[in-house]
């Protein structure tokens, strides 16, 4: 459906194991990461220890290092790896086409819990 979905760039705009941010009017600020097999994940951008920006950390695999204290964090389900605990909020992104689609919905969620 048309709509639901809110495109916010192409692919190609995030290089291979990079990521870029996605402002949210009245709450949290999104992360986009686009990992070394190319596929595209998104997490609210703030670590679950003490809310270091993840889109600054470093990608291996499905998952970020914090840039902050290394904390390893799951692209796929935002919990923390290893012996930390820890969660953030995934966020529903799609590729389409080439471009980069995140839910409507989430963005909505995401300003509501902020
Ligand atoms: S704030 Fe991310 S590891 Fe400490």
């Amino acid at each position: 459906m048309t709509g639901d979905w809110i495109d916010i760039g192409a692919v190609v705009e995030i290089p291979l194991r990079g990521a870029r941010t996605v402002p949210v009017a009245g709450g949290e600020e999104i992360a986009l990461f686009r990992t070394g097999d190319d596929r595209v994940f998104a997490l609210v951008n703030r670590c679950p220890h003490k809310h270091g920006p993840l889109s600054q950390g470093i990608i291996h695999g499905h998952a970020v290092a914090c840039p902050l204290h290394n904390w390893r964090i799951s692209l796929e389900t935002g919990e923390a790896l290893g012996e930390d605990k820890g969660c953030v909020p995934t966020v529903p992104v799609r590729v389409d086409a080439g471009r980069i689609l995140i839910a409507r919905l989430a963005l909505l969620a995401t300003a509501i819990a902020a």
